[in-house]
């Protein structure tokens, strides 16, 4: 399926508390280490900039950022995984950005698992570029693994 085809038929909209149910099962299945349900509610609550996109009334994919000034820090962006390589992943990404460029952001950044092959070469096909490293910022089976943090200007 090609992005045109994607972004016809899939809906980019705010995300509600009545989400974090489908949110939280794609969570568990697409990470080794999933955010708890609490924190879907948290960044809610708190006002982060939180979108979910929709695919013929199915919940698919979800993105959250925090936005601090003129800056967007994305913290989760993940496609459910029975509907991955089909252009989803790019789309959440480009209607975040759009979001972001509509209320002042110059900056957009991340971080990222160098192990996340999928994830980064969609950021780097997205004109990110590698602005640094944060030492032991998640996770691992042995103890911690370092971050890989992307960024790109707007
Ligand atoms: C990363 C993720 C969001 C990509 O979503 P997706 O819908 O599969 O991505 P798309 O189909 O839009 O593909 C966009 C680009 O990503 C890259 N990509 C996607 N899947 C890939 C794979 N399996 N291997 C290598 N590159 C891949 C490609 O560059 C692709 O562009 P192309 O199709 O023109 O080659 C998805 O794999 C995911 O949700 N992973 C689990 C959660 C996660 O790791 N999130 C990122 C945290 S930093």
């Amino acid at each position: 399926m090609s992005s045109l085809q994607s972004s016809l038929n899939s809906k980019f909209i705010d995300m509600e508390k009545i989400h974090i149910n489908d949110i939280v099962d794609i969570e568990n299945t697409s990470y080794d280490y999933p955010w708890s349900e609490k924190i879907f509610h948290d960044c809610i609550n708190h006002n982060y900039l939180c979108k979910v996109l929709v695919v013929d009334n199915n919940l698919i994919g979800y993105v959250i950022s925090s936005i601090v000034q003129d800056e967007c820090h994305i913290m989760n962006l993940c496609i459910k995984d029975s509907y991955r390589g089909h252009g989803y992943g790019r789309l959440l990404l480009d209607g975040l950005q759009k979001e972001a460029i509509a209320i002042n952001c110059k900056l957009l950044f991340l971080e990222c698992r160098p192990s996340n092959n999928a994830a980064l070469k969609l950021y780097y096909s997205e004109g990110y570029n590698e602005v640094g490293i944060r030492k032991n910022y998640y996770p691992a089976p042995n103890g911690y693994e370092d971050a890989i943090m992307l960024a790109k200007n707007v």
